[in-house]
């Protein structure tokens, strides 16, 4: 008896590989994180994320040069500020670190899409993504607080802003100050279905941003649920987002998939800093092959339904496509 079906005709070599592959992974879908620092002329090896560095606005420039020369079309910008305070106020001065890259880097650059991540938690002196009232994160009076560190992102250049708080109603008002603000161009880049992760561990390290007291679990997501994030995403929709964020990425695939299966909007999935430092670390020790795993890795985030991926591993990823 002959046997009519053999799958493995079609894996036989690589130009037959290269013709039924279902997913390719490009430039075009990855976004690079910069961590902007005050001052002039600084690029110094963030020790939690390495191969990323804490980077002066003039050093951002060159960072985002290098992206924009490999490719990728867009940076995400987070700041680490020069004071912090209750309100988290230096979250939209015009001359902390966030604010002066943007400007910069749109100045040398104007075709690099810049999103900024808006967010207070790098900001406050208690690290918490919100104001505080007593020991817990008030909603309401953040909200006006959140849009106006989004404006302020605006007024900078920004092209897209993304906030990562997990407030409820934050994308309602920072599109509201946005159009009131002569800013209806400018895009929401919504973090709508954000985990409360072990896997931030080395971005609050990278970004100054761990608590000081309790975590994060009164408003961002319970890793046990997937109904809430699709009911998150709807939510933010409404509001106006134009892209939603599913954060972080390998442990919620299944939730990359759902939300793009269900929704109509672009999807954007978060290689965070956790599933970044796990490579790097079993890289270092010679554990796994890093150029494969890497880009095995982040096709599996496309193939789940990811049209975005935002990466520290970015840079090297395009390199080894
Ligand atoms: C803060 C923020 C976090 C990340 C992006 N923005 C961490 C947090 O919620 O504490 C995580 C990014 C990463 O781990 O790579 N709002
Ligand atoms: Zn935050």
């Amino acid at each position: 008896m002959s046997m009519i079906h053999r799958p493995r005709r079609l894996r036989a070599t690589g130009g037959i590989r290269s013709m039924v592959r279902e997913t390719s992974l490009t430039a075009a879908n990855l976004v690079y994180p910069l961590f902007v620092v005050p001052g002039t002329n600084v690029k110094k090896e963030i020790g939690s994320l390495p191969g990323n560095f804490h980077l002066s606005p003039d050093m951002a420039v060159e960072m985002a040069r290098e992206a924009y020369d490999l490719g990728i079309p867009a940076v995400l910008v987070f700041g680490l500020p020069e004071y912090k305070d209750e309100r988290g106020s230096s979250a939209w001065d015009m001359n902390s670190p966030v604010q002066q890259a943007v400007m910069a880097i749109k100045q040398v650059l104007p075709e690099l899409v810049v999103i900024t991540d808006v967010c207070l938690c790098q900001y406050t002196s208690h690290g918490h993504c919100g104001l505080l009232n007593g020991n817990k994160v008030d909603n309401d009076p953040t909200l006006p607080l959140l849009a106006e560190v989004a404006l302020s992102h605006a007024k900078a250049g920004a092209d897209m802003v993304a906030p990562s708080d997990m407030m409820d109603g934050r994308v309602a008002a920072i599109r509201d100050l946005l159009d009131r603000s002569g800013c209806s161009d400018v895009s929401i880049m919504s973090y709508a279905a954000k985990y409360a992760s072990a896997y931030y561990g080395p971005f609050r390290d990278a970004a100054d941003s761990t608590p000081q007291f309790g975590d994060r679990r009164a408003y961002q997501m319970d890793p046990a649920n997937s109904r809430e994030a699709l009911r998150e995403v709807a939510l933010d929709i409404e509001e106006g987002a134009d892209i939603i964020i599913v954060k972080p990425a390998l442990a919620y695939l299944d939730i990359v998939r759902q939300v793009k299966d269900k929704f109509l909007l672009p999807v954007a999935a978060y290689n965070v800093s956790g599933e970044y430092a796990m490579v790097k670390a079993a890289a270092a020790q010679g554990l796994i092959d890093e150029p494969r795993l890497v880009i095995e890795t982040l096709t599996s985030m496309k193939r789940a339904g990811a049209d975005i991926i935002i990466t520290y591993h970015a840079l090297d990823a395009v390199r080894w496509l």
